[in-house]
């Protein structure tokens, strides 16, 4: 290139600096995202007045999330040759979520996964909780955040769209001490992704565990099952449980067991393998240990669904992942578009902490005392080859 070429490359690249910098000083910035929408979705039986958000960005991607239960009920992502999709299990309408659904899409706690006889004890009072799984506590109990209507605010910037849920849980409700004050916040960024950060405080000491609960099937409605979609953990443990799904407290190597998936590898080479842990969960449904350290955004998994091309990595600050792969799902069912969700038809990846924690000393700790503040982050990042 000679010198005249050089000089207009830098004539460029000042005028488009200037007009940046006007940009930057405009006082609207200039949205790449569609600013979020919103519309009715229904009442409950109470007679609250629910709403349905859609968050945007600019390659295609999209969400629509309840307020009640923090619940989204779509997430269309394109494939490889950009045909959008939707890649969520769910209902139409929101009689479906109250008619009863196994947590699709929604906000679980106050703890999500389980804990062992629905109590515990915390510097020497015991707590009762409401039980709801064979006589254990499961995602909070038989009202948990999947069910409450939380207060919701969306909001756009320049590079992404964004609802901000909050919503006060009242000192013992579930059984579970302290009042409890909690945001959770969804977006949807230019990088492709579906961002959750997580915020609370309680004025109690008390145990907390936070996560989102959707039901991914990243052919969109073209396949019945997920058991061709390749998935990686980054974790060389996990923690084995007995017949009820606690945890045994044991935290084990995947070494040479169906549970090793630091390789991608189809979910259904495995599943119905000759292994206890296999028979206990019906197929997958165990916490892994995810590599690196906690507090820390980093992967914990990457699914790929061969057909549609389209892929998902899971990041997270959690200390562990659950992965269930759909095996309690017997076709019972009817979902969006009168789909049948049938066994195995969609896959949940849970950030969290260990299921249990409050009867294991040696997992990491879900103690939240006041003056505390806890926080957590977890992005699914879409992508199409
Ligand atoms: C649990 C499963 C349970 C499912 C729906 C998952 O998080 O690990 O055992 O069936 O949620 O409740």
């Amino acid at each position: 290139m000679g010198d005249g070429g050089f000089q207009m490359n830098v004539q460029a690249t000042l005028l488009s600096a200037a007009i940046l910098l006007l940009a930057g000083c405009r006082s609207e910035p200039q949205p790449m995202t569609t600013p979020s929408s919103d519309r009715a979705f229904g009442k409950t039986p109470e007679g609250v007045e629910v709403r349905l958000y859609t968050l945007r960005n600019a390659h295609g991607m999209r969400a629509t999330i309840t307020n009640f239960g923090g619940i989204v009920t779509s997430l269309v992502v394109p494939d490889r040759a950009g045909r959008p999709g939707d890649i969520v299990l769910g209902f139409d309408s929101l009689e479906g979520y109250l008619r009863g659904s196994p947590y699709f899409g929604a906000i679980v706690g106050r703890y999500a996964n389980r804990i062992a006889g629905a109590r515990f004890t915390l510097e020497g009072t015991s707590h009762r909780l409401a039980a709801n799984d064979h006589g254990n506590a499961l995602h909070g109990g038989v009202r948990g955040f999947d069910k409450v209507v939380w207060d919701a605010i969306p909001f756009a910037d320049s590079t992404r769209s964004g609802l901000r849920l909050h919503q006060v849980s009242a000192d013992g409700e579930e059984g579970y001490p302290g009042r409890l004050d909690v945001t959770v916040t969804y977006e949807v960024t230019d990088a492709n992704e579906l961002r959750i950060t997580y915020h609370a405080t309680t004025d109690k000491a008390t145990v907390l565990n936070l996560s989102h609960h959707g039901y991914f099937n990243l052919a969109g409605r073209a396949a019945p099952d997920i058991l061709g979609h390749e998935l990686l953990l980054a974790a060389d443990r996990y923690t084995p449980v007995d017949a009820s799904l606690i945890p045994t407290g044991e935290i084990a190597s995947v070494d040479g067991t169906p549970f090793d998936f630091r390789t991608a590898t189809p979910i259904g080479d495995r599943i119905d393998a000759d292994d206890r842990q296999l028979r206990y969960g019906k197929g997958y449904d165990h916490n892994f240990v995810v590599l690196g350290t906690p507090g820390t955004l980093r992967l914990a998994a990457r699914v790929r669904d061969p057909e549609s091309g389209r892929t998902m990595e899971v990041l997270t600050t959690e200390p562990g992942i659950q992965f269930y792969s759909g095996n309690f799902l017997d076709g019972t069912l009817v979902g969006k578009g009168g789909a049948t969700y049938g066994h195995r038809a969609g896959l949940c990846l849970e950030t969290q902490h260990f299921p249990d924690s409050p009867h294991h000393a040696a997992f990491p700790t879900t103690l939240l005392r006041p003056g505390q503040a806890f926080r957590s982050e977890t992005i699914y990042r879409f992508a199409a080859q």
